[in-house]
C-alpha cells in the first residue's frame, strides 16, 4: 500500500525494503509470533525518508535557532520537525495543537512562529521555568536588558549568606568558588530593580548555565561526575583504601567562573530576543499546563485539537530526575524529586505501578469504566502479554539485570494507552498524531515500540497513516551488543489519525 498523503514536491519519501526486524528473540528464546505478526501488519506503513533524519529528530537541529538552545535541553527535537509535521499535517493560524510532554518547550515555540496555537502538559520545574521566560521573548524590554548586562558587566562576586539547596544527588557538584559565586549571583538578580520578567529571563539564564559551571555531565540515565568532584574523591580514597583500583571518571577539563558563563549565555538570550523583535508574528495563544499529562489529559475538552506532535520519554531508563537533578534542586524543588520521578511516565526502573492511583483519579472524575475498558485494551493485546512474558523468562535466565525493567516496560506501554485514549478524545476528527520513539531491546528481546504503540493506537480507534523511520538505526547499550550481539533498531516518528 502506497499512501501519497504526505508526498509533497519538495520532499523526498520513499519505501526502503529492509526496514522490517525479522527476529525478535535472540537466538529464538521465547515466543515471538506476535510481535512478528505485528511487524508483517503494518510492514506497509514503514518508510524511510531523508526529510527526517536523526539531526532533525534530536535537539541538536535546533543548533542555530534563536532561543531554542536557552536551555540545553538534550531529550528535544527540533523546531524544524515541529514545523515540517505541521505543514504536512495542513494545520494553520487558528487551529490549536497538544505535545503531552513538553519538555523544552520546541513545539509550542514552533507553533508559536507558525501563528498556531497550541497547549503544553509538562511535569518538570526547570522545564515550567524555561516557557515562562522564552514565551515573552517579544515582551522583554531590550534597554532594561543591555543595563543588566552592563551591570554584571561591572559586578563582581561578593559575600553572600545563599546557599545551594543541595539534595544527596548534587552534593559537591561544584567547587566551594563556584558554588559561592552562584549563590551571589542568584541574589544579585533577585535583588535588582528590575521588572519580574526580566528577574523570569535571570534565573533561567543561570539555571541554563549550572551543567557548564559543575563538575557534572548529563549522560542520558545519571549524572556523570568529574574526577575533581567530593563524591568521586572521597569514593575512590574509600577504594584505594580497600586496596581496589580508583573508578576513572569524567574530565571536563577547565570550567569557566559563573561569571563568564552568566554573560556569556546572557549575550545569546539577548542578541536573540533582538533579533526576534525586528520580526513581527501572527498573533497566536500558547499555553502550558504544569503537571503530570495523565492527570492533565482526562480534564481537557474533547474534539478540540488540530494535531499531537510529541515525544514520550522513551522506555529506555533514563531519568529526567536524575539528569536534571541539578536544576530541579537550585529552583526548590528538590524535596518533590522523588514524588516528580514517580510522576514521570514510567521510562525508569525506580518506577512503582500509578494503576491503583490512576483507577481513582479516574473514578474521582466518574469514568471508572472508562478506565476498564482502556486497561483491558492494553491488557488483552497479545503483543503486550508476549513482550511482558519475554522479558519475564529473560528475568529468570538471569539475562536481564534489574528486575525494575519488567515493571518499566509493563506500566509504560499501559499508561502509553491511557495517554492515546485521551489523545483520540481530545483530538478533532481529522486530526494527525505524531509520535517519536526509539524501539529498544532487553536481555536480547526487542520491543518494536513504533508498531506496537500504532497497534494500541488502533485498538482505540486511530488510524495508523504511517511510521517514519529514521535513516540511521540506533545501535544498542553495550551490555546488549556484547550478550546479544548488534541489531539495529528503528528510531520512528509514527503518524496516526483520528478518524
Ligand atoms: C522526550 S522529552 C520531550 C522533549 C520535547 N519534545 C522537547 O522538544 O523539548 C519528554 C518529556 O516528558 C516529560 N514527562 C515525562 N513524564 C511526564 C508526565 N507524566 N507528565 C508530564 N510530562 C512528563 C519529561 O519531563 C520530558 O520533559
Amino acid at each position: 500500500m502506497q499512501l501519497d498523503l504526505f508526498v509533497a514536491d519538495d520532499l523526498l519519501v520513499q519505501t526502503v525494503s529492509g526496514l522490517t526486524t525479522e527476529a525478535f528473540s535472540h537466538g529464538n528464546v521465547c515466543p515471538q509470533g506476535e510481535r512478528l505478526a505485528l511487524e508483517m501488519r503494518y510492514a506497509a506503513l514503514l518508510e524511510e525518508t531523508d526529510v527526517f533524519n536523526r539531526k532533525l529528530v534530536s535537539y541538536q537541529g535546533n543548533k542555530g535557532e534563536l532561543v531554542h538552545g536557552w536551555i540545553r535541553y538534550k531529550e528535544g527535537f527540533s523546531a524544524q520537525l515541529v514545523a515540517t509535521l505541521i505543514q504536512q499535517f495542513g494545520i494553520l493560524p487558528g487551529d490549536t495543537i497538544l505535545e503531552p510532554f513538553a519538555g523544552s518547550a520546541t513545539t509550542l515555540l514552533a507553533a508559536k512562529s507558525l501563528g498556531i496555537d497550541a497547549v503544553g502538559i509538562e511535569i518538570l520545574p526547570v522545564c515550567h521555568l524555561a516557557w515562562q521566560a522564552k514565551s515573552h521573548v517579544f515582551n522583554y524590554d531590550i534597554a532594561e536588558l543591555r543595563r543588566l548586562q552592563s551591570l554584571l558587566v561591572a559586578t563582581e562576586p561578593g559575600s553572600t549568606a545563599g546557599q545551594f539547596p543541595h539534595i544527596t544527588i548534587t552534593e559537591g557538584a561544584f567547587s566551594t568558588e563556584t558554588e559561592h559565586d552562584l549563590m551571589f549571583y542568584t541574589a544579585w538578580c533577585e535583588n535588582l530593580t528590575v521588572s519580574a520578567l526580566t528577574k523570569t529571563l535571570c534565573r533561567l539564564v543561570l539555571a541554563s548555565i549550572l551543567e557548564e559551571i559543575s563538575y557534572t555531565r548529563k549522560d542520558g540515565q545519571y549524572l556523570r561526575w568529574d574526577h575533581r568532584s567530593s563524591k568521586v574523591q572521597t569514593r575512590n580514597q574509600i577504594r584505594i583504601s580497600q586496596g581496589k583500583t580508583p573508578i576513572k571518571e569524567v574530565d571536563k577539563g577547565a570550567l569557566p567562573s559563573v561569571k563568564t558563563a552568566l554573560m556569556d549565555a546572557l549575550d545569546i538570550v539577548i542578541a536573540d530576543i533582538a533579533k526576534l523583535q525586528q520580526v513581527t508574528f501572527r498573533e497566536s495563544h500558547q499555553e502550558l499546563i504544569k503537571g503530570n499529562t495523565l492527570r492533565v489529559l482526562p480534564t481537557l475538552a474533547s474534539d478540540q485539537f488540530a494535531g499531537v506532535i510529541t515525544s514520550p520519554p522513551y522506555c529506555n531508563r533514563y531519568d529526567y530526575t536524575r539528569t536534571y537533578a541539578l536544576e530541579i534542586a537550585y529552583l526548590g524543588a528538590g524535596q518533590e524529586i522523588h514524588d516528580l520521578r514517580q510522576g514521570l511516565l514510567s521510562c525508569t526502573v525506580e518506577n512503582r505501578p500509578k494503576l491503583d492511583a490512576l483507577a481513582l483519579y479516574y473514578a474521582s472524575l466518574g469514568q471508572s469504566d472508562r478506565f476498564t475498558k482502556i486497561l483491558q485494551t492494553v491488557q488483552r493485546n497479545p503483543v503486550f502479554i508476549e513482550i511482558n512474558q519475554a522479558l519475564r523468562a529473560r528475568w529468570d535466565r538471569q539475562e536481564i539485570n534489574n528486575r525494575g525493567v519488567l515493571g518499566m516496560v509493563e506500566q509504560y506501554f499501559t499508561e502509553l494507552t491511557f495517554v492515546f485514549a485521551e489523545l483520540l478524545r481530545v483530538c478533532r476528527r481529522g486530526a494527525y498524531v505524531a509520535f517519536v520513539n526509539d524501539n529498544v531491546r532487553y536481555g536480547g528481546e526487542i520491543i518494536p515500540v513504533d508498531l506496537f504503540t500504532t497497534n494500541l493506537a488502533e485498538d482505540l480507534g486511530f488510524e495508523p497513516v504511517r511510521v517514519h523511520v529514521l535513516p540511521q538505526r540506533k545501535g544498542n547499550s553495550s551490555q546488549q551488543m556484547e550478550k546479544f550481539g548488534r541489531e539495529a533498531l528503528r528510531k520512528s516518528i509514527t503518524v496516526w489519525r483520528k478518524p
